[in-house]
């Protein structure tokens, strides 16, 4: 890998990063302490860690632009909600059709969001970069569940000197 992750994560998801309803994640708790913000940066730089590691030859743009909206589904699954009854088999759906809402996605990136839960949702990843991204989905969760690793990401410095929305 000639770029650094970091490098790789910001060239390929800044968009996405830089985003109100990404910005919005920061609100909402995934597992322990940890933001579904700060989780979906860590699927993002695990699934490219893998990449590296494995010496896979994949899509890394799409792979990273599917990490990051993985668990866009965009509310507290903790709260008591009619609506998020039943989250850990239909956040995916909800979070792909949030992600088609504000992005332009392609394929493998619908793919990466909708598929994130297997084998909790049955239907079979496609590509190799939504397998990439189910493995490293897991890993975190275990982590952050568990207090194995507690990440916390300097937004300053990753995003380095891209202003921030609302600095613009
Ligand atoms: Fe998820
Ligand atoms: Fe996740």
């Amino acid at each position: 890998m000639k770029q650094s992750i970091e490098q790789l994560l910001i060239a390929h998801g800044k968009e996405i990063l830089l985003s109100p309803g990404m910005q919005l994640e920061k609100q909402f708790i995934q597992h322990g302490s940890i933001s579904c913000f700060e989780h979906s940066i860590a699927v993002a730089y695990i699934s490219l860690w893998l990449v590296h590691c494995l010496r896979l030859t994949v899509d890394l743009r799409s792979l990273v632009r599917g990490a990051l909206l993985h668990d866009y589904f965009l509310y507290d699954w903790h709260e008591k909600d009619s609506s998020h009854r039943w989250h850990g088999f239909h956040h995916a759906k909800r979070a792909a059709k949030n992600a088609k809402r504000d992005f332009s996605i392609n394929p493998i990136e619908e793919d990466i969001i909708q598929k994130h839960m297997f084998p909790l949702n049955l239907a079979l990843p496609r590509y190799k970069e939504s397998i990439i991204v189910t493995c490293a989905d897991k890993f975190c969760a275990l982590c952050e569940v568990f207090s194995f690793l507690v990440y916390r990401f300097n937004e300053q410095h990753l995003l380095g000197g891209f202003a921030l929305p609302q600095h613009v």
